[in-house]
């Protein structure tokens, strides 16, 4: 058969999701210029040697034209990207509707937003029924140039619809979903008016992986209890067809951080932010201005910090660096303003005529920057309400080998589950406790530091993102060759 005969090292793997890895600008009527985003998720596909990855998603533009179309497609080819052209109207109702508005914060244990819960069930409608739209143009994309014995790797809440669309074309794709956010408690999955047409299309893949236990438990608890299937060991079984739900810590490309610190540029770079804070301990937060990271809590724990420490006032430092991200959604842009306040009046209430207790950056840092200040760190605080994984923790236990600078870490995200016992684990809701783990982690005796630290770096170096991906497919490619036996049998 013609999908044993290539070769396995050879094997073609569809990444799809819904953002390319590439952000694009448009030059002129049939030109573009790319940059592709070198995330963790790209290094750890390039880095997998047994197969050949390729993305399928949205560019991120609006390109309404047919030349445009091509020529964005075909400059795209070059960096093996296959773009889904998704019309205005259609990304807003759903990404910036159904996904970021709906799915977003109801899987971070937010709630689902009020307008929809109490009248407008008709834009609730529209938005879920642009969702499935948006998810049958993705599988239009993935089946137009699917060959057999392809793996598809399906990405995120944004394609939870993707894997039914995906089988009802050809049921012997081998096609697996995994999830970046956390899968809440089904007791907060029921409230999703479309709670069982959405877990009844994952269950169309062969394997749904997600970040942690819990995560995976949550799952099959939401199938059992809200479609009435049968939870097994190894998943979710429906009429004897089985689909594999199990877990996938996601890592992180260390050595390309570990490596970074030896670059000249970032060497220098390292000197000059220790000249500037000279005589103070720096603290640091790295997140996308988002409700699910809990940068206002963080703020005013600081505060509370510095209120009650007044020896600490002019010896410590809060940078906090915020990436804008969902700009149309309005959620997003309340919480910009709501943090700058909160900033405004603690560097007035705290700051003097030559320094404020917080910096605040409302954009990213490039690569070189970002390593440089993980490793002039003393405290690093991630403090997500929740969070899939997190995986600012790890970035910054990879830069730490020198200083060994102490994690604060959420118990909500992820990553509590693998650096928990190197962090000192906080609930971001208490703001009292995160105030005492600061005065904790800056008092932190060396050899304390030393020791939390290794258990940290070493999990980092050991569980990285090209482990993750190779785990992941080789594991769908030996559920679907099990299933072929069980029913062959
Ligand atoms: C989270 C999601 C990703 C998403 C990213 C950035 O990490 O799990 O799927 O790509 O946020 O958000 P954006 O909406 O800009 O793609």
């Amino acid at each position: 058969e013609r999908q044993e005969a290539r070769p396995y090292n050879r094997q073609r793997l569809l990444v799809v999701a819904n953002r390319l890895p590439v952000s694009a600008v448009r030059r002129g009527e049939d030109s573009w210029s790319l940059e592709i985003s070198a995330g963790g998720l790209v290094s750890a596909l390039l880095g997998v040697k047994e197969f050949e990855a390729r993305w399928i998603g949205w560019a991120g533009v609006n390109v309404p034209d047919e030349v445009g179309q091509k020529a964005l497609s075909k400059a795209l080819a070059e960096k093996r990207c296959i773009p889904v052209f998704l019309d205005e109207e259609i990304v807003h109702q759903y990404y910036n509707g159904y996904c970021n508005n709906i799915l977003w914060p109801l899987f971070h244990y937010l709630g689902l937003p009020q307008e929809d819960r109490l009248a407008t069930t008709r834009s609730f409608q529209s938005q879920f029924a642009a969702y499935k739209k948006a998810n049958q143009m993705f599988a239009d994309v993935v089946n137009e140039h699917y060959e057999e014995g392809d793996v598809v790797w399906c990405h995120d809440y944004h394609l939870m619809f993707l894997p039914k669309c995906l089988k009802e074309y050809n049921s012997k794709m081998k096609v697996g979903w995994f999830l970046h956010t956390p899968f809440p408690s089904s007791e907060i999955h029921r409230t999703l008016p479309s709670r069982s047409e959405l877990l009844r299309s994952v269950l169309a893949a062969d394997l749904v992986g997600f970040h942690t236990y819990d995560y995976a438990r949550h799952f099959v608890s939401a199938c059992t209890r809200i479609l009435g299937l049968e939870g097994t060991p190894e998943g979710v079984e429906d009429q004897g067809r089985l689909t594999r739900v199990a877990a996938f810590p996601i890592g992180i490309d260390s050595e390309r951080f570990i490596r970074a610190l030896e670059v000249p540029d970032v060497i220098q770079h390292m000197k000059e932010l220790k000249e500037r804070f000279a005589g103070r301990k720096v603290m640091l937060g790295v997140d996308r201005l988002d409700m699910i990271k809990g940068i206002p809590q963080k703020i005013l724990a600081f505060e509370k910090f510095l209120e009650e420490n007044a020896s600490w006032r002019d010896k410590v430092v809060l940078l906090q660096i915020a990436v804008p991200t969902r700009t149309d959604v309005p959620e997003y842009q309340k919480l910009t303003s709501q943090v700058h306040e909160i900033v405004g009046r603690i560097n007035g209430r705290f700051g003097t005529l030559t320094a404020v207790p917080i910096h605040h950056l409302d954009r990213s840092l490039d690569f070189y920057a970002l390593c440089a200040l993980y490793a002039v760190t003393d405290v690093a605080l991630v403090t997500s309400l929740r969070d899939g994984m997190n995986l600012v923790s790890y970035e910054f236990v990879a830069c730490q080998e020198a200083k060994k600078g102490v994690l604060i870490l959420s118990e909500f995200a992820g990553a509590a589950q693998s650096l928990g016992a190197g962090a000192i684990l906080v609930n971001p809701w208490n703001i009292t406790e995160v105030a005492a783990s600061i005065g904790q982690a800056l008092n932190m005796t060396a050899e304390e530091r030393e020791k939390r630290h290794r258990h940290n770096f070493h999990h980092v170096k050991t569980h990285t993102a090209q482990e993750w991906a190779e785990t992941f497919v080789s594991e769908l490619n030996d559920t679907v060759i099990e299933a072929q036996l069980r029913i062959s049998k």
